[in-house]
């Protein structure tokens, strides 16, 4: 991982700033793809494109100082309108012709470049996307998904910005004033270039420091909008409690002043940007002035014409045309740079758990798992198991049962391998899971999990994530296995019924069938069901109990308990309490021995007869 400045860097604000341009060259492979020849050839002639439409721009002004001086000359040799249109049209048709082509030319490019600068965005989205996908679990669940998902599309909205901007808009801008430094001198003399480079310098220097300055009215601006705006919400929210203390004045007192917040914040911001204006224009006039001057002491003394001082003008106003957007650019690319920077440093992070170099696939899963001396934590400061080990032998059923938080649910997500032990190991078939590759382990397995997400999209849709290509029959016979068939082919809309956001508009019985349905589709060679009945109520749960039963009959099942009576028949039962595992045996077994287990059975006796 590249090391990045903490937010609020103690580095000098130039120094991050370098450290983010140099960021830029990470876009380089997506410029300049290795091995793809039209892609190096698009960039390099949008590149080429935008130097010489910045040519055609500088030049062009030329032709139409020139048609001044030719209609002056003709004007003063008393020739015909007919003689000094033949005279002048072509420097005219000339210079419009080049600013013509010159548009054409920036304009060109979009037809060359945007596929480059697309397939990067999408490239750099997708790998994005791709990464989150790898990394593990933990990251996941101690990120908010809303704010990994923002972080692609600004990440991918500033490379836009950054091509658009830096590209094609303010880079070239420095080409042009060094062409027209270039011509200044050539055509005319080195203090025209000077003049032109000083002004332009300054101004961008001016701009670049105000712009700062002025970026802490702005957030205070922002900051004060959004107290503003928070205060009128939470004060309408309590519409009635406001009613109740007659606190009306009171309230709108309180939402006056954060306004008057808001208020002393938008001036600040309003006059500095002013300010800002009155500056820039300053030294744009100043730039043009001196060079007025100057072209008028080069006038009197013959060394320049009319039609060049209409050039030099020209030139300068072109040059300072994108010049205007400069404060907006430069606070707009600084947030470009940031976004971007954001998103990479995502991508360079490490997955927890990753497969080593020589992991192998799992194949012909038999089933036999064994988890051997296991100790685990998710916070080193709170072990969760605790030397755990038992075995389930192929086609067998374990049973877990224990409190809630005794480490249950943890066994499955550890065989999954979302997370990596802190001692001990895990065995499929005699392998131990961290030599074989994370997706062949977890293609063995099929989980109905405690709390079902479901995408939001068609219940058929749902059920069909396990096996993509499903057959509609095949869909209906794990729903009719699951229970869930009649319930939802009564629906108006059947299997295109939309579950909703997280599978809202089902119900927690409805959601546990779907996901049962979903794994007896998968039909996986190990089956683990972790309470994944308990949100029905008891008829039903015998329905699926034994369509569950039928399904663990051919292959391995750690079934992880929350009703008794329905593990009664496991070939072994596993009683864990604060990660570890504090009695085992069978049903009758473990009845006889008159513990933990004897006493829960007795309570859950007592309660469902009672
Ligand atoms: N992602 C997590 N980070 C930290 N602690 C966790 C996490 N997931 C579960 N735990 C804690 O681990 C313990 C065991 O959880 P779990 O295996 O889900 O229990 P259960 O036996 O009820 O299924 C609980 O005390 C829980 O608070
Ligand atoms: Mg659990």
């Amino acid at each position: 991982m590249v090391a990045m400045p903490p937010e609020s860097s103690t580095k000098p604000n130039e120094e991050k700033l370098l450290t983010q341009l140099r960021g830029l060259l990470r876009l380089k492979p997506y410029l300049w793809p290795e091995g793809n020849w039209a892609f190096k050839f698009r960039t390099f002639a949008a590149i080429c494109l935008t130097i010489l439409s910045k040519v055609l721009a500088v030049g062009s002004p030329f032709l139409f100082g020139w048609a001044v001086d030719a209609t002056a000359r003709a004007l003063g040799s008393g020739q015909s309108w007919g003689a000094i249109w033949i005279g002048v049209i072509g420097y005219v048709l000339g210079y419009g012709a080049l600013k013509l082509l010159s548009v054409i030319l920036t304009e060109g490019r979009e037809y060359i470049f945007a596929p480059v600068a697309q397939f990067a965005q999408r490239s750099v989205a997708t790998a994005t996307f791709a990464h989150m996908h790898n990394l593990s679990l933990r990251y996941h669940l101690e990120k908010r998904t809303g704010g990994l998902s923002r972080i692609i599309e600004r990440g991918v909205r500033s490379i836009d910005f950054l091509f658009r901007f830096l590209l094609f808009n303010i880079g070239p801008t420095f080409i042009e004033l060094i062409m027209a430094a270039i011509a200044f001198w050539l055509a005319y003399n080195g203090y025209f270039s000077v003049i032109a480079i000083v002004i332009v310098v300054s101004y961008v220097a001016f701009t670049v420091m105000t712009t700062e300055w002025r970026l802490k009215f702005r957030r205070e601006m922002n900051r004060k909008d959004t107290e503003a705006a928070g205060k009128a919400v939470d004060s309408l929210l309590n519409y009635e409690t406001v009613k109740y203390f007659g606190a009306e004045d009171f309230e709108t007192g309180r939402y006056d002043q954060a306004m008057a917040g808001y208020q002393k914040a938008a001036i600040r911001s309003r006059t500095s940007l002013a300010t800002v204006n009155i500056g820039q224009s300053f030294l744009m006039n100043l730039g043009l002035v001196l060079m007025m001057a100057l072209a008028a002491y080069e006038i009197v003394n013959g060394r320049m014409s009319i039609g060049d001082i209409t050039a030099v003008t020209l030139i300068m106003t072109q040059l300072y045309r994108p010049l205007n957007i400069l404060g907006f650019a430069y606070r707009e690319i600084k947030q470009a740079l940031t976004d971007m920077e954001k998103m990479f440093t995502l991508m360079e992070q490490d997955p927890e758990v990753q497969d080593i170099a020589a992991a192998t696939e799992l194949a012909e899963v038999k089933g036999r798992i064994e988890f051997d001396q296991v100790r685990f934590h998710y916070d080193e400061d709170r072990p969760i198991l605790k030397d755990v080990s038992f075995a389930i032998e192929t086609g067998q059923t374990v049973a877990v049962v224990g409190p809630t938080g005794a480490g249950k649910s943890t066994l499955s997500r550890i065989l999954f391998r979302f997370y990596n032990l802190a001692g001990g190991c895990v065995l499929i078939d005699g392998q131990n899971i961290n030599d074989l590759t994370q997706a062949s382990v977890r293609r063995a397995i099929g989980i109905v999990p405690q709390d079902t997400v479901m995408f939001n999209d068609s219940i058929g849709y749902n059920i069909a994530y396990a096996r993509p290509g499903a057959s509609q029959a095949d869909i209906e016979r794990a729903a009719k296995d699951a229970q869930i068939h009649d319930f939802i082919a009564a629906l108006p809309k059947g299997y295109d019924t939309l579950v909703g956001e997280r599978g809202l508009k089902l119900s927690g019985g409805e959601k546990q069938r779907v996901a049962i349905a979903r794994t007896l589709l998968k039909d996986p060679a190990i089956l683990i069901l972790d309470e994944a009945t308990s949100a029905l109520d008891s008829a039903t749960e015998r329905d699926i109990q034994a369509a569950l039963e039928r399904a663990s009959e051919s292959r391995t099942t750690l079934v992880i308990a929350h009703r008794l009576s329905t593990i009664e028949r496991a070939d072994l039962i596993l009683v864990m309490d604060e990660g570890r595992i504090v009695e085992r045996g069978t049903h009758k077994a473990l009845l006889g021995q008159g513990g933990l287990y004897s006493a829960l059975w007795k309570r859950q006796q007592e309660t469902e007869t009672a």
